[in-house]
């Protein structure tokens, strides 16, 4: 088991945002978690990734209790994560955008950067060396030297999520990743996904809200509203569901 979540409960002040979650990821899985705007998915992402620590539950990834951890002790341990609104730095290249996030995995501290010592030279070149290999094989090679903010939203996407594997993670959890895409991004998108899961034998867990998206990729389902569980089960099951339908009522996107 890679991931499992024991009644994971979150409040923020007042507000339960979730309440008795639970799921497992096993090794290889392609997991989906869906819900009505607002139902807090990204809240259980931000539990599971060390945004927040949970008011009640365990999160435990390869049998260890992660509560409480910090975003960069969780991304040590191999879980990487895209965000709903794209975050990349708009101001540094494509290839700096990659870097930045392995001068963490190889351990640098601020002096070696600093007075850009021998071992910061001699990784800096690894880095950018595998770096560019990384966009290569991505076929985004050609946009190293290119500024994220003025690349095609779409492209913006598929340079996040090779960010996000440069760090080696076993879990990939992208949220929202065909947020604003066009149909054509869409379909890309979804042979990307499925590109990355055979080539690097990844676990992805994803939100999304396109079905489309969500029944080409996903062998599970889960689905939450109001923080709380309201079903579970394969594409099929989640699309004829009472309660799912129900939830989505006027939502448009079941
Ligand atoms: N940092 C926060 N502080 C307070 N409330 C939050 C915070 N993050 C999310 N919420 C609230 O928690 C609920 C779930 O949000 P979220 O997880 O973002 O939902 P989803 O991703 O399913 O749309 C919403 O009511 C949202 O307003
Ligand atoms: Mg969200």
């Amino acid at each position: 088991m890679l991931l499992e979540i024991r009644d994971l409960t979150h409040r923020f002040g007042g507000l339960q945002a979730l309440t008795n979650i639970n799921c497992v990821l096993e090794q290889g899985d392609i997991a989906g978690l869906i819900g009505p705007n607002g139902a807090g998915k990204t809240t259980v992402f931000n539990l599971v990734s060390g945004f927040y620590t949970p008011t009640q539950g365990d999160i435990i990834l390869k049998g260890t209790r992660i509560n409480g951890r910090k975003p960069h002790e969780i991304a040590a341990m191999k879980v990487g994560r895209t965000f709903q609104n794209i975050r990349l730095w708009s101001d540094m290249t494509v290839l700096d955008n990659i870097c930045i996030s392995q001068h963490y995995r190889l351990g640098y501290n601020a002096a070696d950067v600093f007075f850009h010592t021998g071992r910061y030279r001699v990784r800096e070149k690894v880095i950018r060396e595998s770096a560019r290999a990384l966009l290569d094989s991505f076929r985004l090679g050609s946009l190293a030297e290119e500024y994220p903010k003025n690349l095609p939203y779409g492209v913006q996407r598929r340079v996040e999520i090779a960010r996000a594997l440069s760090l080696q993670p076993e879990l990939l959890m992208l949220d929202e990743p065909a947020a604003g895409l066009s149909t054509a991004d869409t379909k890309d998108l979804i042979d990307y996904v499925n590109w990355i899961h055979e080539q690097f034998h990844l676990t992805i867990w994803m939100i999304e809200h396109q079905m489309e998206v969500i029944m080409k990729l996903c062998r599970t389902i889960q689905v939450i509203d109001f923080g709380r569980e309201i079903a579970r089960g394969s594409p099929e099951e989640i699309q004829h569901n009472p309660d799912v339908i129900k939830a989505y009522l006027g939502d448009g996107t079941i």
